[in-house]
């Protein structure tokens, strides 16, 4: 039996963990940590790592398998059930393709929210893509967009870029190839979404290089951590819409109950327990609302 003992770890990111299980082999493994407004929170959310895996693995394999309007895409995604995962990790972890990443984070969006608001309603435009006058909070987009951002330290933010930004700093050609797939999955995914009843806002994805040069998707994808899905039911624009995310989380931190100001640079209070069996069911929502499938997932 492996056990995470055998592999050495690679590196821990504010959600989840690497582990090397060979040259072109790696362990992911996401935790139930759960990051807001930058900051990693003391409080874990049970079962959320098992949540995103199996959402990831449901939407690797739908994306890596044929479709009428793209290509497959290539993921990085090998198994998620395979002697080499230990049990104390099962249902949370993945064996993926050992890539070399690329430091973008490649941001479709076919919806007003988040931070493109903040940009649309200073420049009129997201990354450099003008858009229409008279768009509101959450109003769709006249196309999906690509909107870069720089990877930015732990604790900082990312910070939106332009097209040009990207293409001067990993080429033209591979700038264009990101847009290009990133565009592809959020296609993909958003028609996926809308017939389970859900619209796909927007989505972040990390690529990187096989061993070969190919470009490959890697991380986590289509999560609510990566992503805003919104119920299609009572979508308003003009307002925050629901989401499937950290909402509740985000609501109670800059709430006077927290006592936490998000602007003092302190760490975040531990979260109530309401707050985090609401967003536990949250988390599991999203997925059962998507996959239609049962929680737990066999795995
Ligand atoms: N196939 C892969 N090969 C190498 N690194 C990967 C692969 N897939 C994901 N990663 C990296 O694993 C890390 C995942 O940890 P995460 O907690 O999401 O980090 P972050 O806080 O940077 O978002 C990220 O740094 C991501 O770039
Ligand atoms: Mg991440």
């Amino acid at each position: 039996m492996a056990s995470l003992g055998d592999y050495s770890h690679l590196a821990s990111g504010k959600v989840r963990d690497l582990y090397e299980v060979d040259e072109e082999t790696l362990l992911l493994v996401a935790s139930d940590r759960i990051s807001a407004y930058d900051h990693v929170l003391a409080t874990p959310i049970p079962d959320k790592g098992r949540v995103l895996t199996a959402m990831s693995v449901f939407w690797f394999e739908l994306l890596g398998g044929p479709d009428v309007a793209t290509p497959p895409i290539a993921h990085h995604l090998i198994a998620a059930r395979d002697e080499r995962i230990p049990d104390e990790v099962r249902g949370r972890a993945l064996l993926v393709r050992r890539l070399e990443m690329i430091p973008v984070e490649c941001v479709a969006r076919g919806y007003l929210a988040g931070s493109g608001t903040a940009d649309y309603r200073r420049d009129g435009a997201i990354c450099g893509v003008p858009l229409p006058d008279g768009l509101t909070e959450a109003s769709v987009l006249p196309t999906p967009i690509f909107t870069p951002a720089t990877k930015a330290a732990q604790g900082e933010h990312d910070e939106n870029v332009s097209f040009e930004v990207v293409a001067e700093t990993v080429g033209r050609d591979l700038a264009g190839a990101l847009r290009d797939q990133t565009l592809a999955v959020y296609a993909r995914g958003a028609a996926y979404a809308a017939s389970r009843g859900l619209i796909l806002a927007d989505t972040k994805l990390e690529f990187g290089r096989s061993p070969d040069g190919a470009l490959v998707l890697g991380d986590e994808v289509l999560t609510p951590d990566s992503s805003r899905f919104w119920p299609a039911e009572g979508y308003a624009p003009g307002a925050v819409q629901p989401s499937f995310d950290k909402q509740y989380v985000r609501e109670w931190l800059t709430s006077p109950a927290s006592g936490w100001d998000r602007h003092s640079g302190e760490a975040p209070p531990p979260l109530p327990d309401e707050v985090v069996e609401a967003t536990r069911a949250r988390y599991i929502e999203a997925y059962t609302r998507l996959t239609g499938r049962e929680w737990p997932p066999a795995m």
